[in-house]
């Protein structure tokens, strides 16, 4: 229902009923100035003053007016009140368009990739820090194994074979600088090795494929659908070793489907094949208990890798292999090669961590505020923007927005820019994308007290 408002002495017509009503406040701000009818220098009313007159949120007023800051039409000055802007003449007596904003600070960041890093567990960190190195011998503290510590990849085996299905002792397990170096070990062995291509799944990180080709080796794009990657000839035929994500492909949210997963099992016994296999957010699934590793259906050919760059924070640069027995010398002189071996103070800590029940503990607590997290964002997509489509399963730290067929993916995330808010397309992940465009969001990035803004930010950009 359309209603009349005075807002500084000027009739505003608004309908304040339906779910738009930022996108209505800011538009009918917006024709009010640009029409002159809000003549430059008149003050607006606090945006408290303003939520209470037309009884609605006091953050969807003050979001309408940042936005008309951004667009130029609206002045503002932290403490002191918002003003139309001066606008200067064009010559012609009208009013010039607004110019193009100054890029905003990022006050929101969606991108994927990162945990919450304000979630991560300090106080339970430093205080296995402190009970490890309290207990570790002097010795402990020279050079050491490149595999590793002996205790933190007893910690990881029992671990993995817990969590993840993995079939592994601690003797099959390199401790690295994270999945980077461990893909980078893996490379320069297949190298050393005399393979010439990998497959790796069009859609993924341009990081990864720098990796595999720093080590002169070529990349072979393997196409992914709604099942995972497509392991199909000719292109798997052209590869020694496969990259994959089969618990959660990234960015495109899916699973390696059943059939997938045979095949690629298939493929490395008819092949003598490498599978690689990416498991860089497999404890975190929500709608079901997490598919186990691909690598327990065939531990002599697949190579597990894990990280604690989703599961604690990508600083620690804490990463493991579990690999097939025939594999691990190589990897571990590679290693050598590397840097001697990780840090003995993070894996004590790390060890110490996962031994405790630490480890589980976190996982697990995150695992909730993410699912919740996921949640909200289909929730309010649903709401606000149903044209917009979540895929992908319900896990891991990120959701593929699918935005409708006619939309220009970086004029979005140009937009949202414009709010202050840090997004990345689809297209980031495979430049000759053909699936159309939409959002890669990773919901579990902003810290807790900013993800509303963020959802209603991104809510917001999406209605525009
Ligand atoms: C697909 C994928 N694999 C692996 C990783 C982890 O890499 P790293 O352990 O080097 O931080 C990430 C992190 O962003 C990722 O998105």
């Amino acid at each position: 229902m359309v209603r009349t408002w005075a807002v500084s002495g000027v009739d505003l017509h608004l309908d304040l009923t339906g779910t738009r009503v930022r996108a209505t406040l800011e538009s009918a701000l917006r024709e009010a100035v640009s029409s002159g009818r809000l003549a430059e220098g008149v003050r607006l009313p606090s945006s408290r003053a303003l939520a209470a007159d037309l009884g609605i949120a006091r953050n969807t007023v003050a979001d309408a007016y940042s936005q008309l800051v951004a667009e130029g039409w609206l002045t503002a000055r932290s403490g002191s009140g918002t003003w139309v802007a001066a606008r200067p003449a064009t010559g012609r007596g009208g009013p010039k368009p607004a110019a193009a904003p100054p890029p905003a600070p990022v006050r929101y960041d969606l991108r994927p990739g990162s945990p919450s890093l304000s979630s991560f567990p300090r106080t339970a960190w430093l205080a296995a820090g402190r009970r490890a190195l309290s207990a570790a011998p002097a010795e402990s503290l020279g050079y050491g194994d490149p595999r590793g510590l002996p205790e933190l990849r007893t910690a990881l085996a029992g671990y993995l074979s817990r969590a993840r299905g993995v079939h592994a002792g601690p003797e099959h397990i390199v401790v690295c600088s994270g999945f980077t170096q461990a893909l980078g070990l893996i490379a320069r062995v297949l190298r050393s090795r005399g393979a010439a291509n990998v497959g790796v799944e069009a859609y993924g990180h341009r990081h990864h494929r720098e990796v595999v080709t720093a080590h002169d080796l070529r990349v072979v794009s393997i196409p992914v659908d709604d099942d995972g990657a497509v392991l199909e000839d000719p292109v798997v035929s052209r590869a020694e070793a496969l990259l994959l994500t089969p618990a959660h492909q990234f960015p495109l949210g899916v699973p390696l489907a059943a059939h997938r997963r045979t095949r690629a099992v298939q493929w490395a016994h008819d092949t003598g094949g490498l599978v690689v296999e990416d498991d860089y957010d497999g404890e975190f699934r929500y709608d079901r208990q997490p598919v186990g590793a691909l690598q327990a259906l065939a531990p002599d050919h697949v190579v597990y890798a894990g990280t604690a760059s989703k599961s604690l924070a990508p600083g620690l640069r804490l990463g493991w292999l579990a690999l097939p027995a025939g594999l691990v010398e190589e990897v571990a002189e590679a290693k050598r090669l590397a840097d001697a071996h990780t840090s003995t103070f993070e894996q004590l800590t790390l060890a110490e961590f996962i031994a405790s029940g630490d480890y589980d503990r976190h996982v697990r607590r995150c695992r909730t505020a993410y699912r919740r997290r996921r949640d909200r964002l289909v929730t309010a997509l649903r709401r606000e923007v149903p044209e917009v489509r979540v895929t992908g399963v319900a896990a891991g730290l990120h959701a593929l927005l699918d935005l409708p067929p006619d939309t220009d993916e970086d004029a979005v995330v140009a937009r949202a820019a414009g709010h202050g808010l840090a997004l990345e397309g689809l297209r980031t992940y495979n430049p000759d994308d053909d699936r159309g465009p939409a959002l890669v969001v990773g919901y579990a990035t902003p810290p807790d007290h900013s993800y509303t803004g963020a959802l209603a930010r991104l809510c917001a950009t999406l209605t525009e």
